[in-house]
């Protein structure tokens, strides 16, 4: 944190409004009573200049793929540059899908590998797994006691896994499940977050974060920062290879870390309708193939494949073949910074746990703070 917590320059109020696209100023909450004494004082002007401060998560529920590296990695990896930075393996939240141990250690160790490889630097932010820090489980109770079940019942991932069940059975669908966004809410409450870079699909619970920290503000006194999310509209929603939205969970994505054989497979099942080569095609921009070489391949490659395709004359066996060449040329220098990071896991298992120390002493603060505003000191 910077030196003087209080700039009463700006007079409005962060717990009330969020930050919009503006970075640059951050709360200091490092003393109870200075706090409430400067709320007293400047209602709620309590400010600091700073770093903007930015956190995101992704589980290790399996291998990470295109929509995680467009949707949320890169855009945290290039914030990484602006603010105070948080970046964790959201592990905890793995539990309300995957109940293999085996796996989600290796998961947990293939994300941060990912994540080191595209870019993540550990010097500039702070990179750690959810579990080592459990104050994000005891903030969720708090968190939990105000908010609605209406809330929950209203989230759409919550809605269609429950869908998928064939008689619509709520008690087959565990209790974490429900409860997810709430902890979502909690890890980012607890790191006073004012950015959240993810996809699209993260909005809503973006929305319920913001609204269980206003609720909670209201109940016990400002206490929480209200965070926005950073959605890059051009990558807001990867699609798979079905068409669907890329997700560890529809068995539909392009791997990071893939190799080149099953990849190539991956590529070719792209699905495609069935009109001939020669027919033009006047929806070019529409095309799995060509909205993934818009993100794998230089500007004017991806411009010449789709305007070959709208002309006519180009089979889609053909432009997949494209697709693969410049994806996998696209993530080479990737590929070889994991495989040198994967040749010493002990390494990569040390930057995450000196990441959780720096962590951990953040979130107990918060969690103090958040405590003694419910009485709880
Ligand atoms: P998955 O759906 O594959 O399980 P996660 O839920 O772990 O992915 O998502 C981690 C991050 O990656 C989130 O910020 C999420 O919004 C983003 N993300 C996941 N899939 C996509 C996609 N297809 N397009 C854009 N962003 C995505
Ligand atoms: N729910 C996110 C996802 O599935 C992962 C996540 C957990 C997260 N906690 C977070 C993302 C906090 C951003 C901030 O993609």
């Amino acid at each position: 944190m910077g030196s003087s917590p209080l700039v009463a320059a700006n007079q409005s109020n962060i717990f009330a409004q969020g930050v919009g696209e503006q970075p640059a100023e951050i709360p200091a909450f490092e003393d109870h009573l200075f706090r409430h004494f400067a709320f007293c004082l400047f209602g709620g002007s309590l400010r600091n200049l700073g770093a903007m401060r930015v956190l995101t998560g992704i589980q290790p529920s399996g291998a990470l793929h295109l929509g995680n590296y467009f949707g949320a990695m890169l855009p945290a990896i290039g914030l990484q540059e602006q603010g105070e930075a948080y970046y964790f393996i959201a592990d905890y939240h793995s539990m309300t899908s995957l109940t293999d141990a085996a796996k989600r250690r290796q998961y947990t160790l293939d994300v941060a590998l990912d994540w080191l490889a595209a870019g993540l630097n550990p010097d500039r932010c702070v990179f750690w797994k959810q579990s080592d820090t459990p104050e994000h489980t005891e903030l969720a109770w708090l968190l939990s006691t105000v908010t609605p079940m209406g809330l929950l019942e209203r989230c759409h991932s919550y809605k269609d896994k429950v869908a998928k069940l064939a008689d619509g059975d709520v008690g087959a669908v565990n209790h974490g499940l429900f409860a997810y966004p709430v902890l979502m809410a909690a890890d980012i409450l607890l790191y006073d977050t004012q950015v959240v870079p993810v996809g699209k699909d993260q909005k809503q619970h973006l929305e319920v974060t913001r609204d269980i920290a206003i609720k909670f503000n209201h109940i016990y006194g400002d206490t929480f920062v209200i965070p926005e999310p950073r959605i890059q509209e051009t990558v807001a929603v990867v699609p798979g290879t079905d068409g669907q939205k890329m997700s560890k969970s529809y068995g539909n994505t392009l791997e990071l870390s893939g190799d080149e054989k099953s990849l190539r497979k991956r590529v070719m099942s792209i699905q495609m309708d069935s009109r001939s080569p020669a027919d033009p095609k006047p929806d070019a921009d529409k095309n799995i193939a060509i909205q993934l070489l818009r993100l794998v391949a230089p500007p004017e490659v991806a411009a010449d494949w789709e305007n070959r395709l709208r002309a006519g004359g180009v089979g889609y066996g053909d432009l997949k073949k494209g697709l693969f060449e410049e994806y996998w040329k696209h993530f080479a220098a990737f590929r070889e910074r994991r495989a040198e990071l994967a040749s010493r896991p002990d390494d990569v298992r040390e930057i995450l746990r000196a990441g959780a120390v720096k962590a951990r002493a953040k979130a107990q603060k918060t969690l103090a703070r958040a405590k003694q505003a419910c009485g709880l000191d």
